[in-house]
C-alpha cells in the first residue's frame, strides 16, 4: 500500500498543499514548529478518521477558517482509492468521510482502507505509562484489520456510557431500574467478549514477533514478552462470566460511579527476562522495546491484511543511537515511510529516496522537494 498523493486544505498551518510522495522512504526536515508533525497527523486523519494527538478535531482546522480537509490517493493491491476526511465545526454533521467521492455511512467503513503505523517519542510511554496507552495501541492496530473489532469497541463504549449514567443516577437518587441495568450489562457483554478474544489472539502473535525483533535490534538474547492481562481469565464462556462480574461489582460500581471491570480496564503486561519492564528496564531497553512493538505492529498488519502498511516516524531518529537507527532503517526499507526530523543529518541520506524541506512563514507552511 502506498500514498500517491496527499492534499490538504486549511489543515493546521497548511492553507493548501499537494504532495506526491515517493513510494519508498521520504524524509521531511525543517525547523521546530514548521509543520512536519502536522503532515503525519493529516495522513493519520485519513487512516483512522481522527488525529493521533488531539481528541477535539477543532484543533486541526486552520485558525480563522471554517473547515479542514485532508485527502489521500492511495494504491493498494486492489487498485486506486481516494479517501477524504473533512471537518466542518459549524455544520450539524461535523465530520464527513468520503471514499472515492462517496460519503460513507459508517465510520467503520474506512477501517483498513489506509493502514498506517505512527511512531513518535511519546510512544516510549507504551512501556513507562499506565495501561490506557497500551490498550490504545492494541485497539488502533486491531481496528485496522478487523471491522467487527472496531464495531465491538464502539458498541461496548456506548453500552458502558449508558451503564455509567445509570449507576451515577442510582448513586445520586438511591433508586434505579435493576432490570434495565441488567439489560445494559448483557448488551455490553457480547462486544466485550469479541474485544477480549481478539486482543488475546493478536497479543499471542505479537509476542513472538516482538521477542525476535527485540533480540535482532538489541543483539542480545534478552527475552521480551507481551501478555494480555484480562479481568476474565477463562478462555470460554466469556460473555456469561462478564455478565456475572458486572452483577457482582454493581454495589462497588454504584459507590465509585463507574464500571470497574471489563476490557476497558485490561492491560498488556511487558516483561524482559520475566521482569516487569516498567519497574526494571533501562532507558535503552525501553527504547528497544517500544521500537520492537511498533515494528511488530507493522508485521502483524502486513500478515493479516496482505497489504504493506505506511509507516510514519515522527522525530524518533534523534532519540535512537546509531545502532538502533541502522536497525530501524534496515527493517523499514520495504515500506513507504514518512520520516520527520529537525536536522536532516539525523538520517543516513543514502537510505532515503526523497527529501523534502518544510518551512513556515507568516504562520503558513509549505513543502518543497530538494535534491538528496
Ligand atoms: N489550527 C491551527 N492553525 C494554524 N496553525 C496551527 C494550528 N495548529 C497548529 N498550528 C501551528 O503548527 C505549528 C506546529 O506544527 P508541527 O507540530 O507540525 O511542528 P513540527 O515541524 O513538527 O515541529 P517540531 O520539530 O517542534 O516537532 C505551530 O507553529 C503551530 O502554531
Ligand atoms: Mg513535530
Amino acid at each position: 500500500m502506498q500514498i500517491e498523493e496527499l492534499k490538504l486544505k486549511n489543515f493546521r498551518n497548511y492553507r493548501e498543499l499537494t504532495l506526491c510522495p515517493h513510494p519508498g522512504v521520504n524524509l521531511f526536515f525543517g525547523r521546530n514548529g514548521s509543520g512536519k508533525t502536522n503532515l503525519l497527523e493529516a495522513i493519520h486523519y485519513c487512516s483512522l478518521g481522527r488525529s493521533h494527538r488531539v481528541t477535539n478535531d477543532i484543533n486541526v482546522v486552520k485558525n480563522n477558517e471554517s473547515f479542514a480537509l485532508s485527502s489521500v490517493s492511495i494504491l493498494n493491491s486492489l487498485g486506486h482509492r481516494k479517501i477524504d476526511v473533512r471537518f466542518h465545526p459549524d455544520e450539524v454533521q461535523k465530520k464527513a468521510i468520503l471514499i472515492d467521492d462517496k460519503k460513507i455511512a459508517r465510520f467503520s467503513d474506512m477501517m483498513g482502507c489506509l493502514c498506517c503505523v505512527i511512531f513518535s517519542p511519546e510512544d516510549l510511554g507504551l512501556i513507562k505509562e499506565g495501561p490506557s496507552q497500551r490498550r490504545r495501541y492494541l485497539d488502533m492496530m486491531i481496528s485496522q484489520i478487523s471491522r467487527p473489532y472496531f464495531v465491538a469497541l464502539q458498541q461496548y463504549r456506548t453500552g458502558m456510557e449508558q451503564r455509567n449514567a445509570m449507576i451515577r443516577n442510582y448513586r445520586a437518587t438511591g433508586t434505579g431500574n435493576m432490570s434495565l441495568l441488567s439489560a445494559f450489562e448483557e448488551t455490553m457483554a457480547s462486544p466485550a467478549a469479541v474485544i477480549i478474544k481478539e486482543r488475546r489472539r493478536i497479543v499471542g502473535m505479537l509476542s513472538d514477533i516482538a521477542r525476535d525483533t527485540y533480540q535482532r535490534i538489541s543483539d542480545t538474547d534478552e527475552v521480551f514478552r507481551l501478555v494480555y492481562h484480562s479481568s476474565v481469565k477463562e478462555e470460554t464462556n466469556i460473555e456469561e462470566i462478564l455478565c456475572r462480574l458486572f452483577r457482582e461489582n454493581r454495589e462497588d460500581d454504584i459507590r465509585m460511579g463507574f464500571t470497574s471491570v471489563g476490557p476497558h480496564r485490561d492491560d498488556l503486561i511487558l516483561t524482559l527476562n520475566k521482569n516487569q519492564m516498567k519497574q526494571f528496564a533501562s532507558q535503552g531497553q525501553i527504547r528497544t522495546a517500544a521500537l520492537s512493538m511498533k515494528l511488530s505492529q507493522m508485521k502483524i498488519l502486513k500478515d493479516l491484511s496482505g497489504e504493506d502498511p505506511v509507516l510514519l516516524l515522527d522525530d524518533v531518529m534523534s532519540e535512537l543511537d546509531r545502532k538502533r537507527r541502522a536497525s530501524l532503517i534496515g527493517e523499514i526499507s520495504s515500506y513507504q515511510t514518512f520520516i520527520t526530523c529537525a536536522d536532516r543529518n539525523d538520517v543516513d541520506c543514502d537510505k532515503v529516496q526523497a527529501v523534502w524541506q518544510v518551512r513556515a512563514s507568516d504562520g503558513e507552511a509549505s513543502v518543497e522537494q530538494i535534491q538528496n
